[in-house]
């Protein structure tokens, strides 16, 4: 049986000040662990003070990107060793924005994989297409191959232990949810490839996330997919309430 996760992505936003303050509004407020895992991915210069803030929660901790070094002549990269030593539990490597905005390439996001198990921390690996590449009829073809790329070189058990988030470009930020068939369609299409990639036990064990505009009003439905075990959520886990609700999607 698959944990759900449900897992915020502030992206660039939040400073140290709102970073707390956000903590003290979810404080005792969160799921049954048992039930949900609940995550908050922050800035590099918030992640200290989300780690202390967040002891004694629940609440698990990402960063938003990192280095496939763990040290070295690389200036303003994020050393994915220190992510460990900080606490860190997991990392979200990938992310569309960081592809497009800056270049970011599947080999690079296969070295940032294998840098985060080497140092113990948690990856959740993002992948999805542009609106072109859906018009264009391309979802399957586009999806697999990135994920074969970021899963290069990993073992089964490496795999078993880490997340894929299936975020459609088009539904990032728009408002425009994948509804919850076309999510499930291309969630289960991940999970096939991971099967074929290396065995069933392995795809039955990772975890599949959806981010796209995940909503509590859609949190439910999508959630509902046999093949979607968590959210991956921006806009929407910027606020203490709106993050709770997601989080409290199975109440
Ligand atoms: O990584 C999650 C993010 O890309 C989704 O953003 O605002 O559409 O929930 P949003």
């Amino acid at each position: 049986m698959r944990k759900p996760i449900i897992a915020g992505n502030w992206k660039l936003n939040k400073s140290p000040k709102e970073t707390a303050e956000f903590v003290a509004g979810v404080k005792g407020k969160l799921a049954d662990p048992a039930k949900v895992e609940a995550v908050i991915g922050a800035p590099a210069v918030d992640l200290q003070t989300l780690l202390d803030a967040a002891k004694g929660t629940d609440l698990k901790v990402a960063s938003e990107n990192s280095y496939f070094e763990d040290a070295g002549a690389y200036t303003g990269e994020t050393s994915p060793k220190v992510l460990a030593e900080m606490g860190v539990d997991y990392g979200i490597i990938g992310h569309s924005e960081r592809r497009g905005y800056f270049h970011e390439t599947d080999e690079d996001i296969n070295k940032k994989a294998h840098a985060l198990l080497r140092n113990g921390v948690t990856p959740i690996i993002c992948c999805g297409e542009s609106l072109e590449t859906r018009q264009a009829g391309k979802v399957a073809e586009w999806v697999s191959g990135q994920v074969k790329a970021a899963l290069k070189g990993l073992t089964a058990g490496q795999v078993g232990s880490l997340i894929i988030a299936y975020e459609p470009i088009w539904a990032i930020g728009t408002g425009e949810t994948a509804s919850p068939e076309q999510a499930q369609e291309v969630c289960k299409l991940i999970r096939q490839t991971v099967a074929d990639l290396y065995d069933q036990k392995t795809a039955d064990s990772l975890r599949i996330q959806y981010g796209g505009s995940m909503k509590p009003a859609n949190v439910k439905e999508l959630m509902a997919q046999p093949d979607i075990d968590g959210g991956l959520v921006g806009g929407a886990s910027l606020q203490p309430d709106s993050f709770l609700e997601l989080v409290h999607y199975q109440d």
